[in-house]
């Protein structure tokens, strides 16, 4: 089933430290933000990549991107000060039935996630990729303990997230209009009153966020590569 895809690439990169956008720095030779592209490059599904970048980052991207196999499907658009934001940017130049948000520092999805992602999509109208939490997880007040959470049910959320396209669009303007901010999508489609799908995905699809991930990302790459 087609899909196009909306991949947030306009941070700062603040809390990886290296002084400019995460998705230059290179893992195993290649800049980050070319092993994202790879899978949405090579899947004819998928029919166009809007980028949402920051005008200063625009002559960079177009650079690196240039000899890519999925250059030509690639529509830029600058992001805003929030990922809602850039996302939301990225909305106004997708068309089509089904739209994923994929970001752009997360380098390691796979082909089978994705598939799976649009088709639940399609069937449920929002679906999201997401793994079972693995560790204790407690709730503290500062630094003391309140309470131990119970971790069956509880899950730690990744992108993609993929919808029905009006279903997001809808989603967007509503939290717009209430001044609401979220660290994902599906979390606007929720407060719309929308179910929203889990998908079991990988625990290597990380996102690059603090400067130890670069050296489970090279792990990651070593690993795939025998
Ligand atoms: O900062 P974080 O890693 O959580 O950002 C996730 C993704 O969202 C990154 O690919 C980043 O480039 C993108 N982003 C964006 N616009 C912002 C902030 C982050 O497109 N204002």
């Amino acid at each position: 089933m087609e899909y196009q895809v909306i991949i947030p690439a306009a941070g700062s990169g603040k809390r990886m430290g290296a002084g400019r956008n995460k998705l230059f720095i290179e893992v195993a030779g290649r800049p980050v933000i070319l092993h994202t592209l790879d899978v949405f490059a090579s899947d004819l599904y998928c029919k166009k990549i809007i980028l949402a970048i920051q005008p200063n980052d625009e002559s960079q991207f177009r650079n690196i991107l240039a000899g890519h196999p999925g250059n030509g499907k690639i529509a830029y658009v600058y992001g805003g000060d929030e990922r809602q934001h850039s996302v939301y940017n990225g909305l106004k130049a997708a068309g089509g039935q089904i739209i994923l948000v994929h970001d752009g520092a997360r380098p390691f999805i796979r082909q089978h996630t994705i598939s799976r992602l649009v088709q639940a999509a399609h069937d449920n109208g929002a679906a999201i990729a997401a793994v079972p939490v693995k560790d204790t997880i407690k709730r503290a007040d500062r630094n003391q303990v309140v309470e131990t959470v119970d971790r069956s049910g509880l899950w730690q959320i990744q992108t993609p997230q993929a919808f029905r396209l009006p279903i997001l669009m809808s989603a967007h303007e509503q939290a717009k209009e209430q001044g609401y901010v979220g660290t994902d999508e599906a979390s606007l489609v929720e407060k719309a009153g929308q179910p929203v799908m889990i998908i079991e995905s990988d625990y290597d699809n990380i996102k690059l966020t603090t400067p130890e991930d670069l050296y489970f990302a090279e792990a990651i790459l070593a690993k795939r590569r025998n």
